[in-house]
């Protein structure tokens, strides 16, 4: 159930019998429960038109709410807003309905399912994976998930680095390294690609064979495109072990990288040359954007082929959508990638509108996303001012919160404590990105993102485990017994669990995760108030059953959005 939606519904019609129809309606949530649950502030809009006096016409509208099977009262405020307080038996009802539905919770699937291609994580093969990729792959995940649950058709798309000149000279240094050491293996990427970049520049016979490489590679001779495997192999294993660790979706069957379109790229350019989109430029090919004029007018120029024949970023990116758009039939198009790129996807998406890879029907949108800062306002960086590899990054969350949890709880058994730490670290890695507007640069920083206080990972897990350890103690009771809202405290609570259809469509539609963040925080903040003012062990008969049945819809919709966010629960801590 929609519950926004339903209320909407009532709201329109008593504008409609005011003769109001065609007035925008406005309908907020209330910010103070103490007014009312919703509130509606479209009328004062619609009588400064109609040259009325904006209380008597809210008096209409409100008199024509009163007495349906939603809205209990309807009261004028202020100049003209009117407040509105739901029926707790519609509540009960809904309540009762979203427990009936088992995991989903009374949440519509989509009656028209896109097919959703997620481009996420993408990081490029040559080195291992750093902070930078961190933002993408938990965004991307959680959307992954998000539009999973509302019935869409997900593909996820691991977009990966894994051509392009610098392979040549990996090869080289791996070919290398194996005469030297036939036992060698590939332990850790960063090392190597700064140890393959020194030979690179001090030795010019060794920057020639990878040159020499480069060329082998595009023209797929076998020797030199097997031992590329081979490396793209390790490094792949090495970005699946920090999925795993993250929780992530991903597979190894979602990596569709930049060397799978190499075969269509002289076919995108030509297709383009042919359309009269693409020109010669200098010995380029290059598209000519009107939509992106610079300063002085001039028409931006989109790339596609570089003089002397090579390919770009943009050509596999063009290439990329139409094996998309055609091969996975994607209607919908989501890239999560960092905000610095956002300009070139707006130029991919213009060039591939007017080639007719991308048709009207399908469509298109860059998800960007702001730099993980240091504590010093800087982009996150070791203390000596390198990057930070995701997987030490990861391990460090693991220890710190393994460390917290055993403080905390020193009865737990050394296995115990491990297990918890790592679900409570990364969940807090996860929910201190997720719980921020995905535009904005956020600040790093361990001691906010474990505290068990606040809007944190932490605050949310053991809110959890407080739904779990009241079931322990709870015996037998009634799961169907009616739902009784006669508290406030209830009727919040009940109300706010009603609203996450409304949340999750929400955060899809701007792709915004972190609404389902603040939400759920609302929730365990609502349920730690009704459980201190409201007993529910000590309670009696049908109000016990009732009370308990709250607690289940709570830790139900706190298990489910956090898992829409990637984020493991537990049932004790
Ligand atoms: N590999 C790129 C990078 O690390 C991100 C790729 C994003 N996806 C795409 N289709 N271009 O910057």
């Amino acid at each position: 159930m929609n519950l926004h939606r339903t209320v909407a519904h009532e709201v329109e019609a008593a504008f409609a019998a005011a003769a109001l129809s065609g007035s925008p309606i406005v309908l907020q949530p209330a910010k103070n429960a103490d007014f009312g649950d919703y509130q509606v502030n479209g009328v004062m809009g619609a009588a400064k038109q109609a040259k009325q006096n904006p209380r008597e016409l809210a008096q209409k509208v409100a008199d024509a709410l009163a007495d349906n099977a939603v809205i209990a009262s309807a009261e004028v405020a202020g100049p003209g807003f009117i407040n509105l307080r739901l029926h707790p038996e519609f509540l009960a009802q809904k309540v009762a309905a979203a427990l009936a539905d088992g995991e989903h919770l009374g949440v519509a699937t989509a009656t028209q399912p896109d097919t959703v291609v997620v481009d996420y994580s993408s990081p490029n093969l040559a080195k291992e994976m750093h902070v930078g990729h961190l933002r993408s792959s938990i965004i991307g995940d959680s959307i992954t998930r998000i539009y999973g649950f509302l019935g869409h058709h997900v593909i996820r798309q691991n977009h990966v680095g894994d051509w392009g000149t610098q392979f040549g000279m990996l090869v080289a240094y791996m070919v290398e390294q194996q005469q030297h050491n036939a036992a060698f293996e590939l332990a850790d990427l960063e090392q190597f690609y700064r140890n393959a970049k020194v030979r690179f520049d001090e030795d010019a016979a060794f920057a020639d064979t990878a040159r020499d490489y480069v060329v082998r590679l595009q023209s797929g001779d076998a020797a030199v495109l097997s031992l590329w495997r081979q490396f793209v192999a390790i490094s792949l294993s090495h970005a699946q072990e920090v999925y795993d660790t993250l929780g992530l979706l991903l597979s190894p069957d979602d990596v569709a990288g930049e060397s799978l379109y190499n075969p269509d790229l002289q076919q995108v350019v030509d297709e383009l040359g042919a359309q009269g989109l693409a020109v010669d430029d200098d010995g380029a090919k290059v598209v000519f954007l009107d939509e992106f004029k610079n300063q002085d007018g001039e028409a931006a120029a989109f790339i596609v082929q570089k003089q002397g024949g090579g390919f770009l970023y943009a050509s596999t990116d063009l290439a990329c959508m139409r094996y998309r758009v055609r091969r996975l039939q994607a209607t919908r198009l989501l890239y999560v990638v960092d905000h610095r790129q956002k300009l070139h996807f707006e130029q991919l998406f213009t060039t591939a509108r007017k080639a007719g890879w991308l048709p009207e029907n399908v469509h298109a949108e860059f998800i960007g996303f702001g730099t993980m800062m240091g504590k010093d306002g800087k982009p996150f960086k070791t203390r000596s001012g390198d990057t930070v590899k995701l997987a030490d990054l990861l391990a460090e969350a693991v220890e710190r919160a393994t460390g917290l949890v055993r403080s905390k709880n020193a009865e737990l058994s050394e296995d115990e404590a491990q297990r918890i730490g790592r679900v409570v670290g990364i969940g807090a890695v996860k929910y201190a990105d997720l719980s921020k507007n995905r535009n904005s640069d956020y600040v790093f920083d361990w001691d906010t993102m474990l505290s068990f206080e606040g809007n944190t990972a932490p605050y949310l897990q053991y809110a959890y485990t407080r739904v779990q350890s009241v079931f322990r103690k709870a015996g037998d009771w009634n799961r169907n017994a009616g739902v009784l809202l006669n508290e406030p405290l209830e009727q919040q609570l009940a109300l706010e669990l009603l609203k996450f259809a409304d949340v999750l469509n929400h955060a899809a539609d701007t792709y915004m995760p972190h609404h389902l963040a603040a939400y759920l925080y609302q929730v365990a903040t609502l349920f730690s108030r009704f459980y201190e003012a409201c007993p529910i062990l000590k309670a009696e008969g049908a109000l016990r059953d009732s009370r308990l049945q709250l607690a289940e819809l709570t830790g139900r919709t706190l298990k489910t959005g956090l898992d829409l966010l990637g984020i493991e629960v537990l049932d004790v801590m």
